[in-house]
């Protein structure tokens, strides 16, 4: 049998100032009562002057480290997914990877904006379960701050800045049983940010600022994530009500809710902290897994779905079985566990 990539520790870093609701108000013409109604979101963190994708990406990264329990020096692989990193290059994967001590390993930056994270995480299960790679570290890291046009009241009250990261192990337990990626970049000019080496005959003043068609994403979102979310759990072998948890992209309490009504799901299946942190694009399933493991809400054997939606346009699904958290155990240790590069 291959080896399993169990998530063997979790991590998120979360900047400390907080801007309320409150805050956005004294900045375009919006209402708390309006932002709450509409979006879910009370209030969101955004990161100093000496933070970025990297800093956090490596404080998450950290964190994870230390719940598994796994010296950064065993790590064969570091992916940094974000939409926001430090620059064009270097990758923020290498920057991470010098951060936390991963001495050993290799680094690249996965970028499929909020379906980045996901994509990244596929991608570093399938190094393991060919028995490439034994243990690999997954970022998930944004400074949306820095690429939000806070005069803009149609997108400034969506996003915020956070990190979350995963530490993948190969294990005989846990880890996707399944997932599915999807894109339509015919649609691409209904979310997206131009950077530095965008088509000089587009012109756009405000080049790297996100941009954004809200009320068509928003029922692109709902319909996506169902979607990718049934395509997944049926290749897993389950059935809806098999799923114990779901664990969608934040953009939105609305979309959350109306995703899990559409799957025939109860709402309090879905967990959601959008209304702490906003929308943190490639950082917001890491942080959301490490918050339901914070709050019990993960066990051993659960069948988890990962949902996520975003620019591309694209989405995709995961299902994950939920193996403990922490040290591999002498019995979870595949037999055949000589993984080339470690
Ligand atoms: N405060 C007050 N009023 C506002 C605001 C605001 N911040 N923004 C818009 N309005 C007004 C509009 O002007 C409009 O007024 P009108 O009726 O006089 O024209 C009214 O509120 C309703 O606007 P809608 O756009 O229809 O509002 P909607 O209910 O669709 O909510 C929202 C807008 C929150 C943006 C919603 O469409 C949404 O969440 N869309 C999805 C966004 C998303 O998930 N993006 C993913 C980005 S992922 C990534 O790339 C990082």
């Amino acid at each position: 049998m291959n080896p399993r990539a169990r998530i063997a520790g979790l991590g998120k870093y979360l900047p400390a100032h907080i801007r309320t609701n409150a805050d956005i108000e004294k900045l375009v013409d919006t209402s708390d009562a309006w932002i709450q109604e509409r979006t879910g979101v009370r209030e969101r963190r955004i990161a100093a002057d000496n933070e970025s994708a990297s800093t956090m990406g490596i404080e998450a990264g950290r964190q994870a480290l230390e719940q598994a329990e796994i010296d950064p020096a065993e790590l064969d692989l570091v992916l940094s997914a974000t939409t926001s990193p430090d620059g064009t290059f270097p990758a923020t994967a290498s920057l991470i990877q010098d951060g936390v001590g991963a001495v050993r390993a290799g680094a690249f930056d996965v970028t499929a904006a909020c379906v980045g994270f996901l994509s990244a995480l596929a991608t570093g299960s399938q190094f393991i379960e060919t028995g490439s790679y034994k243990r690999i570290l997954v970022v998930g890291t944004e400074v949306l701050s820095r690429i939000v046009d806070w005069t803009d009241r149609d997108t400034c009250i969506l996003f915020g800045d956070a990190a979350g990261a995963v530490v993948l192990e190969a294990s005989d337990q846990g880890g996707p049983l399944s997932f599915v990626f999807h894109s339509d970049g015919s649609r691409a000019d209904k979310l997206y940010a131009h950077g530095p080496a965008t088509r000089r005959d587009i012109d756009d003043h405000d080049y790297h600022f996100i941009s954004m068609d809200g009320r068509h994403i928003f029922k692109f979102a709902v319909q996506a994530m169902e979607s990718a979310a049934r395509e997944a759990i049926e290749a897993a072998g389950m059935k809806i009500e098999d799923v114990d948890l779901l664990v969608p992209h934040q953009a939105n309490a609305r979309i959350i809710r109306a995703t899990a009504k559409a799957l025939g799901l109860p709402e309090e299946r879905a967990m959601v902290n959008v209304d702490r942190y906003g929308n943190t694009s490639a950082a917001s399933i890491p942080v959301a897994l490490r918050e339901a493991w914070e709050e019990g809400r993960l066990h051993d054997g659960d069948r988890v779905v990962l949902m996520t939606f975003g620019g591309g346009l694209s989405w995709g699904a995961m299902v994950l079985d939920w193996a403990p958290v922490g040290p591999l155990s002498a019995a979870a240790e595949p037999a055949h566990a000589t993984a080339s590069g470690s």
